[in-house]
């Protein structure tokens, strides 16, 4: 048995030349763009208690951190931190990449939580539970003015 290529016309008033179909695919990419870009200011996918990767270098005001509790930050690189304030005006980096896995983990309540396999961390990211096989490493912070920044002081 033996299959032809179906014969194709030179020439079709509704298709679309070689140079549209690029500028098609432009604006399509462009709307992609544009969409993630909106999505990342603000869309409900947006996780609320991220804190800004900052304005001045900042990681995050010490106001927003709960005492007790803690939330999730970014350095200047985007590396995923949790800011915990154990007791007031104190401020405690962990890395948030988990150390099963490297998923990012996340506070919840006086825990932080890993969602790939269910690690627990304290708010000192000592395990608590979960295939996770070390604590969340510290990473050095300080606090000038009320904002936390990164490094030693
Ligand atoms: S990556 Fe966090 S528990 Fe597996």
């Amino acid at each position: 048995m033996s299959v032809t290529a179906p014969s194709v016309p030179h020439s079709c008033d509704g298709c679309l030349d070689r140079r549209e179909v690029l500028v098609r695919a432009g604006l399509v990419t462009m709307g992609v763009a544009a969409a993630g870009v909106l999505a990342a200011c603000g869309g409900a996918d947006t996780p609320s208690d991220v804190a800004p990767a900052a304005s001045g270098g900042a990681l995050a005001q010490v106001a927003d951190i709960p005492v007790g509790g803690a939330i999730s930050a970014k350095d200047a690189d985007g590396n995923p931190l949790i800011l915990v304030q154990p007791e007031e005006g104190t401020i405690v980096a962990l890395s948030a990449v988990c150390t099963h896995q490297q998923c990012t983990v996340a506070p919840d309540e006086d825990e932080l939580v890993c969602p790939c396999h269910g690690s627990v961390y304290d708010l000192t990211g000592a395990n608590v539970s979960g295939p996770a096989p070390s604590p969340l490493p510290e990473v050095d912070v300080h606090v000038s003015n009320g904002a936390v920044l990164a490094g030693k002081a």
